[in-house]
């Protein structure tokens, strides 16, 4: 009996540890405002395909939640836009099917 009770507060562990850190951002309004803004543009030219490359570069410069949503800031200045909080979660959140951060 304690085993089973152990295995379940284990798994009720696992399922913390995978939640997204962006869990109020909207992935796919993200994914929408990422094309319109065609944020791919310059990560083509640097990587070719479809530029998404450069999101899994062994040079990553970003290894958590702070550093994505920084360098959404930053790279919303490529695109002459200030983002909402809520907008950089969104992209965030889209992001993260690259990243997987936790
Ligand atoms: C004017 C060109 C340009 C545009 C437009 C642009 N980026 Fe970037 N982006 C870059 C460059 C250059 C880097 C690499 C920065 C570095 O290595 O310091 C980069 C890197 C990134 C990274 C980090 C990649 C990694 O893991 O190292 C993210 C995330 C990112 N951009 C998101 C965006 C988003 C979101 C948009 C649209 C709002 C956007 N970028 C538009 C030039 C651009």
């Amino acid at each position: 009996m304690n085993k089973i009770i152990t295995v379940l507060l284990l798994l009720g562990c696992a399922h913390f540890a995978v939640a997204s850190p962006f869990a109020t951002g909207d992935a796919v309004a993200g994914e929408q405002l990422f094309k319109q803004l065609k944020c791919n543009s310059c990560h083509i030219n640097m990587m070719g395909g479809d530029g998404s490359a450069i999101f899994t570069r062994p040079n990553s410069r970003v290894h958590n939640a702070a550093q994505l949503s920084a360098q959404i800031t930053r790279c919303g200045g490529n695109v002459e836009r200030e983002f909402s909080a809520q907008e950089t979660q969104n992209i965030a959140a889209y992001l993260n099917r690259y990243y997987q951060l936790k």
